[in-house]
């Protein structure tokens, strides 16, 4: 499963926000934007003998129970419409030499969040949230308000910085839950959190005009997973207030990564960024056509998009247009290992995507290009070329989705034994049945193989549909995308599992 980081767009949340902007303007004046002073009480924070803070709300619940000394505050917890889901707010003061954290999720998940390294490995944040000697500086641009500038070369893969988010909101409870039950819970969160981490969060720009806990939250969340292996995948959103230094462009020169065992989001350099160059992220999947790109970025942050790919003049746009199509043609299509009639082919179609991932030049993205040219050139047999493929992978997928990428993890298999990967030689056993005399121990391979390949082309057809109806439409799709894009992995990891 890809562990990815992804920006959210902001707007699917309003999708479920049918109460509008009047309760906004309700709300916020219902609730107190004044800081609470925060609990320093050692009783309170040993024993949990704390004050609940006062929030004035009907749907809220403050418990003793089940808390653990670990948390800062009671948990205050909310249940969904049916009574079976109960979700709470739990906020941790020690979490990352002491910046603390917010989380919003359910009980169990809460404990489980307390058993990873990120709260029981006392090493898990050295270097963590600390930039001593940084290789830039942050200048107001005009335009473009504070961004970060190199002021020393850096070169491909080197570290930029590394955070942990300030507050944790388990997706789930945007859809379950009302704004008037979510928002007090968003708020306190906040209002929980030692003062350093509350005043960068409010400190972060916020796009819409609301409730600033509501604004800031969405405007600058991002997407992850902790444990992409369990049976019903949870999502969290998740905000580190540094990253929001960095502006957008289509080809940004650093990227980023969420490490789900210590909570940490790290951020490297893509390529050679010179003294002088502006580090810059991408907010949006890079590879898409103009006009999503310059329209997603409108809707979720409010800006025209001025970086050099989005201002080219028309021809080189559609150009540009034209490659994107073709590329997401062809990874589509690789992806599935669709049957071939010439098996070669894979190989000139897999060549042919990692061009035009370079003439875009797409810096992360461009790692599962690499990883089907592995798989490709293993499937017909050229281990040179499936080992300097699965090399260029894991380089560029460290970067783009860390040691636990999807692709990383794949890519690592391949180059340990690389005829023992599930692609080795998988095109020319197709129609195997003329090869009768394959070595023993490809056999039971070889069959599943076969099975795989027939399998294949309904699935491709399916996600085919799936793409189309998941081209950014406006806020409605894009929940929806996030869902189709989670389910494809799965059935993409089911596949492999069954390998
Ligand atoms: C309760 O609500 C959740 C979320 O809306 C839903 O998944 C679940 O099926 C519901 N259960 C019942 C018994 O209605
Ligand atoms: C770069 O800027 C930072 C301040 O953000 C400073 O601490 C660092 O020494 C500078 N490095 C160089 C090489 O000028």
């Amino acid at each position: 499963m890809y562990i990815s980081t992804t920006i959210i767009l902001a707007f699917a949340y309003r999708a479920f926000a049918d109460s509008g902007a009047a309760f906004l303007q309700d709300g916020s004046a219902l609730y107190s934007s004044d800081p609470v002073s925060l609990t320093t009480d050692a009783n309170c924070v040993e024993n949990g003998n704390c004050d609940a803070l006062d929030i004035n709300s009907d749907h809220l619940s403050s418990t003793l129970t089940n808390y653990a000394k670990d948390w800062a505050h009671p948990p205050k917890c909310i249940q969904s419409q049916n009574g079976t889901d109960k979700y709470c707010l739990y906020t941790h003061h020690a979490f990352a030499n002491s910046r603390g954290i917010s989380i919003f999720t359910t009980p169990d998940k809460a404990a489980r969040l307390l058993e990873l390294p990120a709260f029981t490995d006392e090493t898990a944040h050295t270097k963590v949230n600390s930039e001593p000697d940084p290789p830039y500086e942050a200048r107001s641009l005009p335009g473009r308000g504070i961004g970060l500038i190199a002021n020393r070369t850096l070169h491909k893969g080197d570290h930029i910085f590394s955070n942990t988010p300030v507050i944790m909101v388990e997706e789930w409870i945007f859809s379950e839950f009302e704004e008037a039950q979510r928002l007090p819970l968003q708020e306190a969160a906040i209002l929980q959190l030692p003062k350093g981490a509350h005043d960068k969060f409010m400190a972060l720009h916020g796009h819409f005009g609301t409730n600033p806990y509501d604004d800031n939250f969405n405007t600058n969340a991002f997407a992850i997973e902790i444990w992409p292996n369990d049976e019903d995948e949870t999502a969290y959103n998740v905000v580190m207030p540094e990253i929001s230094r960095l502006n957008h462009d289509c080809r940004p020169n650093a990227h980023y990564y969420f490490d789900p065992h210590t909570l940490t989001h790290h951020v490297h350099a893509l390529r050679t960024i010179y003294p002088g160059e502006e580090l810059t992220i991408s907010y949006i999947d890079p590879a898409q056509a103009l006009v999503t790109r310059t329209t997603a970025l409108k809707t979720s942050w409010g800006f025209d998009c001025a970086c050099s790919s989005c201002t080219a003049p028309p021809p080189h746009a559609a150009a540009s247009d034209a490659r994107i199509a073709q590329l997401l043609a062809l990874q589509n299509s690789l992806e599935d290992h669709a049957p071939l009639t010439n098996p070669g082919d894979g190989v000139g179609a897999a060549e042919l995507l990692v061009s035009l991932y370079k003439q875009e030049r797409i810096e992360g993205p461009v790692c599962e290009a690499y990883s089907l040219a592995a798989h490709e050139y293993a499937s017909v047999g050229d281990e040179w070329s499936a080992v300097k493929y699965a090399r260029l992978a894991v380089e560029s997928g460290l970067l783009y989705a860390g040691p636990d990428g999807d692709d990383v993890v794949d890519m690592q298999e391949l180059l340990a034994d690389p005829k023992a990967h599930w692609s080795w030689r998988f095109r020319e056993r197709k129609g195997a049945e003329s090869d009768e005399e394959d070595e023993e121990a490809d056999e039971d391979e070889d069959e599943e193989g076969a099975d795989e390949v027939e399998k294949m082309p309904v699935e491709a057809e399916k996600e085919n549909e799936e793409g189309k109806e998941g081209q950014f439409e406006g806020a409605a799709k894009l929940m929806q995308r996030l869902e189709s894009e989670r389910q494809r992995l799965k059935r993409k990891e089911r596949a492999l599992d069954e390998l």
